[in-house]
């Protein structure tokens, strides 16, 4: 797919946000790859030029963050989380109901490329460990027949819902509301839940409060000796 002029608009949108225009490169990954699908060539060589780096820089940057990718993702990107505490909890075991009914490894598109699946790392969402995400949309408290549901469902054409509220569209969009979190979608849905709270209620329930921080040290004045 070529890059097209409405696309360098919005990249140059981005760029303008940032008194470094360069700070804009990150979103500006993440419009290449919900116009194409992935980090292409072209969209590395638009943002070299948008911004006023070099296409090595551009790369460099593309290749360093695991969200942004090389290859065609497809319609929905599967990230399962195998951190400590999904892993231990079954997230190892959804990986691998996940990967068989996919007929893929990690980091890979299924054959049909409608979806790509992935090992993640921490989500920040252990409290519903095991973890899933659909196109980043958060997937708790899955098991492996639940999230090869999830699957089937999205493969069927089904509306699947977030278990914490947004309606799962796909990759490309996303990659879209991640460049533009400004587009009313980003916060839609619940980030937080009692199963979230309950150790602070607990900790109030008890008067209980986290020790004050340590006064700052004084600076130290330096002989020269
Ligand atoms: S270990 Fe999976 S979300 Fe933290």
């Amino acid at each position: 797919m070529a890059i097209t002029e409405a696309l360098c608009d919005e990249m140059r949108q981005l760029a303008a946000l940032y008194p470094q225009s360069r700070s804009a490169l990150l979103p500006m990954l993440h419009l290449v790859q919900s116009a194409e699908g992935e980090v292409s060539i072209d969209g590395i060589n638009a943002c070299a030029e948008v911004l006023g780096i070099t296409s090595a820089e551009v790369t460099a940057v593309s290749t360093f963050y695991t969200m942004y990718k090389r290859k065609q993702v497809g319609k929905h990107h599967i990230g399962v989380c195998i951190n400590t505490l999904c892993g231990l909890l079954g997230g190892d075991a959804v990986y691998a109901a996940l990967s068989e009914r996919l007929g893929v490894g990690h980091d890979q598109p299924s054959a049909d490329g409608e979806f790509w699946l992935e090992r993640i790392e921490c989500q920040a969402a252990c409290t519903h460990a095991p973890v899933m995400t659909v196109d980043w949309e958060f997937m708790d408290d899955v098991t492996p027949a639940t999230a090869v549901d999830i699957v089937d469902r999205l493969a069927r054409g089904e509306v699947v819902e977030s278990t914490r509220g947004p309606i799962i569209r796909d990759f490309a969009a996303t990659a879209h509301t991640l460049a533009f979190p400004n587009d009313g979608l980003a916060d839609q849905g619940s980030s937080v839940d009692d199963k979230m709270l309950a150790g602070l209620m607990i900790a109030k329930e008890r008067g209980m409060s986290a020790p004050s921080a340590p006064a700052p040290a004084a600076p130290t004045s330096q002989t020269e000796g």
